[in-house]
């Protein structure tokens, strides 16, 4: 679970990781007086769980009371990558001499951590990768030993930091390891993370991912988890035992098994790069067992996504046979009809596996104005991709 930047700074502040002084706010009155409060300059920041916010115009220095209600009043309601900005974090501004990348994330692949370094902190990662890959420090962290004080000056070494801030820099890198693993978190990152001109060093953004498999550990961290079920679809299905991830793209994605869902996944992402780039909006999968009720739960969710233009159903039959499949989908309709939903964007159906061709049969003969059946796994990807973007 993504944690928001005033959330992944709470953690901080609790680990001793510098911060700067900072207050939530949802209006801009609130945001004007939170300036009062802190004082002088301060930079007023769109809380959403996405990066590049500087860049989309959601980081704005302000001069004071009054510039931070204006910044608050052009923020606030902003939407980036999707995301619509319901509160704006008000924070000092810091006097930024230099700005590092520092992160420690979970390496599954080689069953570690892996801390990331740069002295070119400030812009995303990825684009220093691409252009100056020597510019990145890698080092692989033991999570039973963790990343101690002499690996960490280590990395400051290789990342050619500035000596005389090495110490200061060790203390805030060790402080973070403790954070990613006292908080069971999958990805501690910092970008940036800066020395100012009077020579701290302060977190000045902060992301965080904690394992949604870890929450029973921390029962004090509830409110975040609430707080993540702010995507009400996904705390429907949840509570319906459905597996349902919002992505950012417009074709909803329902398949049986784990496996085949994250393969529709790849094969609509490649055939909508035809129109414009279309993508996956959400995926969920049904399991083995299809029945009506369930497919009615899944419909009802990912038709509800507003983004959603198509949905693929692509479901491989084996001991939940496609008729019964079928048979579900065409009453899962009805069921939504009945109840006054709107079922008119266009369901891309693959069946195949077991009883296809009766599966197939049922579909043709109730004709439903929505469905459209495909019976290729790459056909129906490119149907629902094109549908997506018409
Ligand atoms: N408190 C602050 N004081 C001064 N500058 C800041 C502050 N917070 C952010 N910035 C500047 O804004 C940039 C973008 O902010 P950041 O929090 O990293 O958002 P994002 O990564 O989403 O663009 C930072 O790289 C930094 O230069
Ligand atoms: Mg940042």
């Amino acid at each position: 679970m993504d944690l928001y930047e005033h959330q992944a700074k709470q953690l901080f502040g609790e680990h001793d990781v510098p911060t700067a002084q900072r207050q939530l706010a949802s209006t801009p009155d609130q945001a004007e007086r939170s300036a009062a409060r802190i004082g002088g300059r301060v930079v007023v920041k769109a809380q959403v769980k996405t990066g590049g916010r500087g860049k989309a115009g959601g980081v704005k220095v302000a001069d004071g009371p009054e510039e931070a209600r204006a910044a608050a009043e052009q923020i606030l309601g902003m939407d980036i990558k999707g995301h619509t900005v319901h509160h704006v974090l008000v924070e000092e501004a810091a006097d930024i001499a230099e700005e590092y990348y520092f992160s420690i994330l979970l390496d599954r692949a080689n069953r570690t951590f892996l801390s990331i370094c740069s002295k070119e902190g400030g812009m995303e990662i990825e684009e220093v990768a691409a252009t100056r890959p020597q510019a990145i420090v890698r080092t692989p962290i033991d999570p039973l030993r963790g990343l101690d004080r002499a690996t960490a000056r280590e990395i400051c070494h290789r990342a050619e930091l500035p000596f005389d801030t090495h110490p200061r820099l060790a203390a805030v890198m060790t402080r973070l390891w403790r954070v990613a693993c006292e908080e069971d978190a999958t990805l501690v990152e910092v970008n940036p993370l800066v020395r100012t001109e009077d020579g701290r060093v302060v977190a000045l953004d902060g992301k965080v991912t904690l394992d949604g498999n870890a929450a029973f550990r921390h029962p004090e961290r509830a409110a975040f988890h609430d707080d993540a079920g702010a995507d009400e679809r996904e705390s429907r299905a949840r509570a319906k035992g459905l597996n349902y991830v919002k992505l950012d793209g417009e074709v909803g994605i329902i398949g049986n098994g784990a496996g085949l869902v994250m393969s529709t996944l790849d094969v609509v992402a490649y055939a909508g790069e035809a129109h414009g780039g279309v993508k996956p909006a959400n995926f969920l999968d049904i399991g083995g067992g299809a029945s009506a009720e369930v497919m009615a739960n899944g419909l009802e969710i990912i038709l509800g996504d507003p983004a959603v233009k198509s949905v693929f159903v692509n479901v491989f039959g084996g001991i939940t046979a496609c008729d019964a499949v079928a048979n579900g989908i065409v009453q899962a309709l009805e069921l939504l009809e009945e109840r006054g939903d709107d079922v008119s964007k266009p369901l891309v159906v693959r069946l195949d596996g077991n009883n296809a061709e009766l599966g197939r049969r049922i579909l043709d003969e109730r004709a439903h104005p929505a469905v459209r059946r495909v019976d290729t796994m790459d056909g129906a990807a490119a149907q629902a991709a094109e549908l997506a973007a018409a």
